[in-house]
């Protein structure tokens, strides 16, 4: 409130201070950059878009870019947004690592830059970070796992297989990390095991989060070490998009039980498997609230107000400001993490309620609204 009545105070000197002169660049329509990762995978897509409708909706002008998951694509269009002198940038990037050069130029520029759900490392221009909590992404996807197969009271130890994010997307650590801090007592009393073996973050991790990379390495995982009878339990796949792929494989090659299968996002082919029975779950990070969030601190950085936690009374979602966590190699990068919410057969409703779905004409499977 008090941050909200200063601004009007503000706006209002600014206003008689301006008087007579040329209107200022400050009083124009300003525009925002959106640079988002590809179009191809359903989660960028809806956040792309949505993104442009709440900045639209609130008067701004919007560049919205999508880089086709390329990292040379998404340089030129950050050069490209640059050039365009947009007032601030908005960046969810295809890998973290290689953008630190191009902003350099907004630094120049004096133009604002918001990590969007992907941490951008080694610079520091990057004034704020706005996802979900990650690491408890992964707590939630592992714990899922356990409360479905009580490993303590199981006749025999349980097999897993895990299948984490790409390497280039600090995210994907912070899933696999999450998900280990949970699961790597379990590991380590041999309740459960990998008979594949792959463990390690490197060893599990698919590029680009690529399904067809999914499918090939389930398929090859499961006639490597599953051929002869041996039950596979559970799958931790990190996202939707892996998880697709891998159930794909499970239902071609594979003839045992199904298995307990996690994911991310609430893609409509993963919804649809888990009415289905092919996937046990989703993790569902409200795309509206994450976009939501993202005007609301990109109006406070263009105000030039201060990024702190006072600023989460301005959003009307539960949020935890995080000054610790996400350090990108130069600076511990101011955070907003959004809560993720479970999804399972049992809640799938919930999504009408809190998502862009509605159920299809026979109250089936949920479908994009
Ligand atoms: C996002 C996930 C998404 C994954 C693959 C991550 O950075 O946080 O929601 O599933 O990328 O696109």
């Amino acid at each position: 409130m008090l941050r909200k009545r200063l601004s009007a105070i503000m706006a209002a000197l600014l206003l008689l201070s301006s008087a007579g002169c040329v209107q200022q660049k400050d009083d124009e329509v300003k525009t925002v950059g959106l640079a988002m990762p590809s179009k191809a995978l359903e989660r960028w897509n809806r956040d792309g878009e949505y993104l442009k409708q709440v900045f639209e909706s609130e008067g701004y002008n919007v560049e919205l870019k999508y880089s086709d998951n390329n990292i040379d694509q998404q340089i030129n269009d950050l050069q490209v947004l640059i050039a365009d002198d947009v007032d601030v940038l908005i960046v969810a990037a295809v890998d973290g690592a290689t953008l630190f050069r191009t902003l350099e130029d907004a630094k120049i520029k004096n133009i604002p830059v918001i990590a969007y759900d992907r941490l951008i490392l080694n610079t520091d221009t990057v004034d704020c970070y706005i996802s979900f909590d990650n690491f408890k992404v992964g707590e939630l996807q592992a714990q899922f796992i356990l409360d479905s197969l009580s490993p303590d009271t199981s006749d025999r130890p349980l097999n897993i297989e895990l299948v984490s994010g790409d390497t280039a997307d600090n995210n994907a650590r912070f899933f696999y990390n999450g998900f280990m801090s949970v699961m790597e007592p379990y590991l380590e009393s041999g309740r459960f095991v990998i008979p594949s073996n792959k463990i390690t973050f490197e060893q599990t991790a698919t590029p680009q989060w690529s399904t067809v990379k999914a499918y090939e390495n389930m398929q090859n995982t499961l006639a490597s070490y599953y051929a002869g009878g041996t039950p596979l339990d559970a799958v931790h796949c990190a996202s939707d998009c892996l998880t697709v792929g891998v159930t794909q494989a499970i239902a071609s090659d594979y003839t045992g039980k199904t298995p307990v299968v996690t994911g991310q996002d609430g893609d409509i082919a993963a919804l649809r498997d888990i009415v289905e029975g092919q996937q046990s779950m989703t993790i569902y990070k409200n795309v509206r609230d994450e976009a939501n969030v993202t005007v609301e601190v990109a109006k406070a950085i263009l105000e030039e107000e201060d990024i702190d936690e006072e600023l989460i009374e301005e959003f009307e979602v539960p949020c935890a400001f995080d000054t610790d966590s996400y350090d990108n190699g130069v600076k511990k990068v101011p955070s907003y993490l959004l809560t993720p919410n479970v999804i399972t057969l049992e809640n799938l409703d919930l999504l009408t309620e809190i998502g862009p779905y509605e159920w299809d004409e026979d109250h089936r499977y949920l479908v994009e609204k």
